[in-house]
């Protein structure tokens, strides 16, 4: 009898101490997850934005996710301390020149460091293509300590459009922004619940195709082009009884191709064309000539939509 209640009453100690156990391995389970599951609060923004389109996508990103954010801008200068954390959440936004990220972003960003850091890494480019620029920009993040955890290739209204010849009008418009901040939005959800940021595969990102049609027809021109040494290349006019000299141009040029007090010269050395100067200007007077803004029209009409890797 004594040992039936002493195997009961050990029984009962055995039951109760499995379930302070239990209760235990949850108590270290929670502390555990709350220490390693990411804890991001903050979202830097990190863009490089002439004419602003890659600085609106980025924004609406950054909005959808909810964090706290903040801005550097690398639009007129490098920035200066480029070093991130793992603990935020970096997107970086620029545009796409001849199908590559625009040189003069990179350079200016090449000082950029993560520390495991997720990043979204994000092509903004004017309904032709964007080529090479996804894979470029996600490789210059991922070989400087950053974990590019989605990319997204967005299309803006491209720097050459004119109501003449409109490429891309008015993108990104409202539709492309909703998208931009669910995308956002899905990130930020990922992001709370992952251990530690997940590298996303780019190959997933498939670029929106163009016809055969356009695709040769736009090809064929540019080869005719870079075969006529005399033709027109792409460059600033200034219509100087427009022009009030108000400067804005050089305050929106972000190389210093335009001098404050000289707005009807444009140093043809340093000006990459971006056309900020020409969208900036309130009276009009600025003007990109390029044979390529026709034929881009022409060719790449047809609606294109994001594309977004999760
Ligand atoms: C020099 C130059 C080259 C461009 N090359 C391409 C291109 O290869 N493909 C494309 O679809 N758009 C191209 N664009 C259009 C820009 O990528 C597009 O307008 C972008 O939205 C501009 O970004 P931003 O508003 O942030 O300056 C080019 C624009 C410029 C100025």
């Amino acid at each position: 009898m004594q040992t039936a209640l002493c195997k009961l009453s050990i029984k009962g100690m055995t039951a109760t101490r499995r379930y302070e156990k239990r209760e235990i391995s949850s108590f270290f389970h929670t502390l555990f997850a709350t220490f390693v599951i990411m804890n991001i609060t903050t979202v830097s923004i990190v863009l490089f934005s002439p004419t602003g389109t890659s600085r609106k996508v980025a924004m609406a990103v950054a909005d959808g996710c909810r964090y706290e954010s903040r801005i550097v801008d690398a639009t007129y200068r490098t920035p200066e301390n480029l070093h991130f954390e793992s603990n935020e959440l970096v997107i970086v936004s620029v545009p796409v020149y001849g199908g590559k990220v625009a040189p003069i972003a990179l350079q200016r960003l090449d000082a950029m460091r993560g520390n495991n850091t997720p990043v979204v890494p994000i092509v903004v480019y004017g309904n032709r293509a964007y080529e090479e620029a996804a894979e470029q920009l996600y490789e210059f993040v991922r070989s400087r300590g950053f974990v590019p955890v989605a990319v997204g290739a967005f299309v803006g209204e491209h720097s050459y459009s004119t109501s003449q010849h409109p490429i891309a009008t008015g993108r990104p418009d409202a539709t492309d922004l909703a998208d931009a901040r669910a995308w956002g939005k899905a990130i930020a959800e990922k992001l709370s619940c992952a251990k530690h940021p997940k590298r996303i595969d780019i190959a997933t990102l498939k670029e929106p195709r163009n016809s055969i049609f356009s695709t040769i027809r736009f090809v064929l021109f540019v080869l005719k082009q870079r075969r006529n040494k005399s033709g027109v290349k792409p460059h600033v006019e200034v219509i100087d009884h427009k022009c009030k000299r108000c400067g804005k141009c050089a305050k929106l040029c972000p190389t210093g191709a335009i001098e404050a007090g000289n707005c009807l010269h444009t140093d043809t050395t340093r000006c990459i064309k971006c056309c900020a100067c020409v969208k900036g200007c309130p009276t009009k007077a600025r003007k990109l000539d390029t044979p390529y803004a026709p034929i881009l029209s022409q060719c790449f009409k047809k609606r294109k939509s994001p594309v977004t890797t999760l």
